[in-house]
């Protein structure tokens, strides 16, 4: 199993709660239509908004998402998604008035190469937060030494198609789904504030190279 796709067998959830402090800083960020947004990464252990991601898609959304029916996310699946380092494993959150709306993450596979994989809550879907998301989370990919990237998404998913299209990733029908892999490009122009994200992402991860993705 990766943290991409669904567990072969679900368990009860009970939703953990992190208490990890106070909120942390975030990035701001504009969407298209002018609404604001905080980008921040995902602290190591932190459920809550993970939790409350998933509690705001649909059932058709999360078969998007996990490739499989997923009426409750297990225990063990929300405690791997929080598994986060930063550098392996790396998620960030958009926030909206306070709330957690998407996720996107990137996990390495094998060295310079890692899978994303990304969710926005119905309510805030296309309005331009994925596009955010990937862009923080390919960002931070690239200044950890990831080249290439890899995705494996339902036929039907148009946005999540356009998405990693866009970022390099080169999809083929494999049984009844596409994935594919490919050199990792950053979207262009940027949608956010690289050195910010960068930045952010540095004070937790003291050994990034900023330069290695802001010219
Ligand atoms: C995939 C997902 C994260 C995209 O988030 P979003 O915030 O809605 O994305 P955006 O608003 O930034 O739009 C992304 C792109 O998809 C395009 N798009 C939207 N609907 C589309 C469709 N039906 N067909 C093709 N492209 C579509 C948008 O036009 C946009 O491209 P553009 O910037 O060139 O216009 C969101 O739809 C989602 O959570 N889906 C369920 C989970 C999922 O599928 N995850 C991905 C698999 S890991």
């Amino acid at each position: 199993m990766t943290l991409m796709t669904a567990p072969g067998r679900a368990t009860e959830a009970t939703s953990p709660v992190a208490l990890l402090g106070p909120e942390p800083a975030g990035v701001r960020a504009t969407l298209p239509g002018g609404g604001a947004v905080t980008l921040r990464p995902l602290r190591h252990g932190e459920t809550e908004p993970l939790q409350s991601i998933f509690d705001g898609m649909s059932f058709e959304a999360r078969v998007q998402r996990y490739l499989a029916g997923m009426p409750r996310l297990p225990d063990a699946m929300l405690t791997a998604l929080a598994e986060v380092d930063g550098v392996q494993h790396a998620a960030w959150l958009a926030i909206v008035a306070e709330r957690p709306v998407g996720v996107a993450r990137y996990v390495v596979v094998e060295p310079g190469v890692a899978e994303l994989a990304f969710e926005v809550v119905d309510a805030h879907r296309g309005t331009g937060i994925g596009t955010l998301l990937l862009d923080a989370v390919t960002t931070v990919a690239a200044a950890h030494s990831v080249r290439r990237v890899r995705a494996a998404l339902l036929p039907d998913n148009g946005p999540s198609r356009a998405l990693v299209t866009k970022v390099g990733v080169r999809l083929f029908p494999a049984r009844s789904i596409l994935e594919g892999e490919g050199p990792l490009r950053l979207l262009d122009p940027p949608r956010i504030d690289r050195r910010a994200v960068l930045a952010l992402a540095a004070s937790n991860t003291s050994w990034l190279n900023p330069s290695r993705v802001v010219g």
